[in-house]
């Protein structure tokens, strides 16, 4: 497919022509408008189009090479070489289980990000309740925007126990996934337009929302040996500061809490707000996870600069779709209205199971016995890393979540492994797709998410992993 230039135009973020363009291509690619293995217009046509100098396309085009989002084949041109955001990243295999439903043989290779075990999810339990509260005809019309208050207190009550979280059911607004929690808190706090602080490298997702409500991003750069810097924050006007502190996505290590509490300082002095994405962190397995920074800031009185985000999508499925919010009682009003305006309530059905599966304690067991598992797959991939690479690769995020981070110095570049671990159906997840604003950096690296992938083939995939890169290494010795 040949893409159509369309309503492309240099977007505004960025200072450079380049840095426009950049933005406008990736924002296509990242929003799905332009298809992998679609074909990008020629430098020369795209340079009249946008009336730009040719040079500023080539050298755009290079980054988007270098960055992995399109890659060039020689005498033919340049062709999207991403595919969907990560949370699409499964296989594309689909043949038919023993119920004639299509199911997707691929997805268990792995290593896809943010998917957690699939197989394990007790779904006979789970549809039982859907057919059962789906039966309730009281329920079948519009109901609270904010969400049901006995889920609202049912989410309250697991997250003050679990992660300290002080709230009360009223500060609950329960969301279409953490994604949505998102944007509504990003809206909510610096609205249309505005600036907000954003971890670099970060959640892309995040980024999307932010380009797409055209925010300014001022980077809070996280370094991969000392963590946060917090500096930017200082001179800066964000309303909202976006973090990752029990987890830091995708580099994997916890927020010290002299940083946590320097934030909230920040945050208090600046009259702003800091949004904690607390997306997996019942998932720990080195020792007990830190509590909540919003349960820090509660103890010495600022919790009301606080947005706490959790996400269903890691501890059940991700195609329920349930996340929730906890919002200072400033915000309330103001997030329902954004709530409202972005789709309205949500299934009443799956909110009433989700009650009955939080209270009967069902959700809490699940955590527990996978907790165990994901335990297991962690050691099995950091033993095959070892295994198969030994000190060419070394893991740096903490034993935590659904993912390990990797970094490497040979010269074998982030997108080429991707691309070739991709012939062979493993994702592998370059590390400069999660950065605005891209530095030189003298390593490499990647994500590899374990929480999908069955225990069994990690070896198996991992030795694959290691045969594509060893192959490129030679390749690329004999080349120079
Ligand atoms: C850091 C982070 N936050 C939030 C989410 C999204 O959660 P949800 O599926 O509930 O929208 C993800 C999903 O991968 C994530 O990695």
């Amino acid at each position: 497919m040949i893409i159509d230039i369309g309503d492309l135009t240099l977007t505004k973020q960025g200072h450079t022509k380049q840095e426009k363009l950049f933005n406008a291509i990736r924002n296509k690619i990242v929003s799905g408008l332009w298809k992998s293995s679609a074909k990008l217009p020629s430098t020369r046509e795209l340079a009249t189009r946008l009336a730009i100098g040719r040079n500023t396309v080539v050298a755009t085009y290079e980054q988007l090479v270098a960055e992995g989002y399109i890659k060039s084949q020689v005498g033919s041109g340049f062709y999207v070489a991403v595919n969907l955001p990560e949370q699409f990243y499964v296989g594309e295999n689909i043949k038919p289980d023993q119920n004639g439903f299509p199911v997707n043989e691929t997805m268990k290779r792995g290593f896809a990000p943010g998917v957690p075990d699939l197989e394990e999810f007790p779904v006979k339990r789970w549809s039982k309740l859907v057919h059962q509260h789906g039966q309730r005809r009281s329920y079948l019309g519009y109901s609270n925007i904010q969400g049901l208050s006995s889920l609202r207190n049912a989410i309250a009550n697991y997250i003050s126990s679990s992660r300290s979280v002080y709230c009360s059911p009223d500060q609950v607004i329960i969301t279409h996934g953490a994604q949505q929690a998102i944007s509504t808190a990003l809206l909510a706090t610096a609205s249309y337009g505005g600036e907000v602080a954003f971890e670099d490298p970060g959640y892309t997702s995040v980024r999307s929302v932010i380009e797409l409500f055209n925010m300014k991003n001022t980077p809070v750069k996280i370094d991969k040996d000392s963590g946060w810097n917090l500096t930017s924050l200082t001179d800066s006007e964000a309303k909202a500061v976006y973090v990752t502190p029990s987890n830091q996505y995708p580099l994997g290590m916890t927020m010290p809490v002299t940083q946590r509490l320097e934030l909230v300082e920040w945050a208090s002095g600046k009259n702003s707000f800091i949004i904690e994405d607390d997306y997996d962190s019942e998932f720990q397995f080195a020792h007990q996870p830190y509590p909540s920074l919003q349960g820090l800031a509660h103890e010495y009185g600022y919790s009301d600069n606080v947005i706490y985000i959790g996400s269903l999508s890691k501890i059940m499925f991700n195609s329920i779709r349930l996340g929730y919010m906890v919002v200072p009682s400033s915000l309330i009003t103001k997030c329902c209205q954004i709530k409202q305006a972005m789709g309205g309530e949500l299934a009443t059905t799956y909110q009433l199971a989700l009650t009955q599966f939080l209270t009967e304690g069902h959700l809490q067991r699940h955590i527990r016995k996978m907790r165990r598992l994901y335990q297991e797959k962690h050691q099995m991939i950091i033993n095959s890393l070892n295994y198969h690479f030994g000190a060419d690769i070394k893991v740096i995020s903490q034993p935590a979540g659904l993912h390990v981070t990797i970094i490497w110095e040979k010269d074998i570049a982030e997108s080429t492994w991707s691309e070739h671990a991709k012939n062979h159906m493993i994702t592998l997840k370059p590390l400069s797709e999660y950065e605005s604003y891209p530095t030189q950096r003298s390593w490499k690296g990647a994500i590899l998410g374990f929480g999908n992938a069955e225990l069994e083939n990690i070896d198996e995939n991992i030795a694959d992993l290691a045969r594509l890169f060893y192959r490129l290494d030679a390749n690329s010795s004999a080349s120079s």
